[in-house]
């Protein structure tokens, strides 16, 4: 089977609840792909079954559970599973346990894959890895120099060749600042813009970011699956780094709220957020996403301007309906 006939894939998907899965999800459905998306919980399952998803209840650190016999049906596989990063102050000792996860959770997916079967694993990294680059747009070729989340990645992304080398068609994909209607852009940028509270950042020069909208960085994933060489590296972001502030400006401009910018030195920056998120806002990452596009593919989003306004009108509209079916539930 050529790679240019698998359309109609049966997808196994790591990752199918969180932030980026969530839009991974739609867009293959979407495509008329087969799904077999894997949660630990009973209760997100039924949430990926109502969806039209086939749920694979099991626990990737369960290197003798079930999802294992879906898993070697798979044409293509997308990990988009991680150890949990979200909420609370990220420190170092949370990053450390992160980093230990990770890889064991990387490991146990890899084992169970049969290279015979499976035409592409697309295996989702981050751009901390590459961390800081300087004020040059940089390509996937570049020397990374880890940075925020980066150091506790690296040993997972450096463990990839190795794999590779052994006959799994690995592709990796490095997201930029992935926006959206949830996750850090919702706790870090929405939800204090709309309280009156403010957007905190770090004091000095503006550092520039790859950012990308959610629904590009899961369709890019899906695209990958079909037009990608193995061994190789795609940054997902979108046409135009820009300074990292420029994300909660254009989020101010859009909710209508001015003035709740707040710059912090470093150390205090640390104390409030943690040393990773704080480190994640000290260095300048401008990516191109020339190698994404040579692929064929194209962005509804080429740049912030555009998709941050469409992201925070969704926040707005999700959280509205959240409130109504709230109400609905307090009445009964
Ligand atoms: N969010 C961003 O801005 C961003 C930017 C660049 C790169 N990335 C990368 O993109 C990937 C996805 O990020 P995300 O933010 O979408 O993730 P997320 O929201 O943190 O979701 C994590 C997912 O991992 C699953 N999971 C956790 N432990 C598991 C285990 N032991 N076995 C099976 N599943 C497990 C969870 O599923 P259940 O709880 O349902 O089991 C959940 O669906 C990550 O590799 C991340 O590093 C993210």
């Amino acid at each position: 089977m050529t790679l240019a006939s698998l359309s109609g894939q049966r997808i196994f998907l790591t990752g199918a609840t969180g932030f980026i899965g969530a839009y991974f999800l739609r867009a293959a459905m979407a495509a008329s792909h087969e799904i077999d998306a894997l949660t630990r919980s009973k209760s997100n399952a039924a949430s990926l079954e109502a969806v039209g998803a086939t749920a694979i209840v099991g626990d990737l650190t369960d290197s003798k559970g079930t999802w294992r016999e879906a898993l070697r049906k798979a044409d293509a596989v997308i990990h988009l599973a991680q150890p949990q990063t979200f909420g609370g102050r990220l420190t170092k000792s949370r990053a450390k346990q992160y980093s230990v996860r990770r890889v064991a959770m990387d490991r146990a997916l890899f084992e169970a894959i049969d290279p015979a079967r499976t035409r592409r694993i697309v295996y989702v990294a981050g751009t901390s890895y590459y961390g800081d680059c300087g004020s040059v747009i940089c390509d996937e070729g570049a020397t990374p120099h880890p940075r925020g989340w980066g150091p506790y990645l690296a040993p997972a992304i450096e463990s990839l060749p190795g794999y590779v080398a052994r006959g799994l068609p690995i592709v990796a994909a490095f997201p930029g600042w992935v926006y959206g209607p949830g996750s850090w852009f919702a706790q870090y940028v929405l939800e204090p813009l709309s309280n009156g509270k403010p957007v905190y950042g770090l004091r000095g020069r503006a550092r520039y970011t790859s950012p990308v909208h959610v629904e590009d960085c899961g369709r890019a994933i899906l695209h990958l699956t079909q037009h990608s060489e193995i061994g190789s590296r795609y940054f997902i972001v979108d046409d135009e780094p820009v300074p990292g502030e420029q994300l909660a400006k254009i989020a101010a401009n859009t909710l209508g709220v001015t003035g709740h910018g707040r710059k912090l030195p470093f150390v205090l920056l640390k104390l409030l957020v943690g040393q990773v998120v704080a480190d994640s806002l000290a260095y300048e990452n401008r990516l191109s996403n020339s190698r994404l596009k040579s692929t064929g593919f194209a962005f509804d989003f080429p740049s912030c301007e555009q998709g941050v306004p469409h992201a925070v009108r969704t926040w707005l509209q999700e959280k509205s309906i959240n409130k109504a079916e709230q109400q609905k539930c307090n009445a009964e």
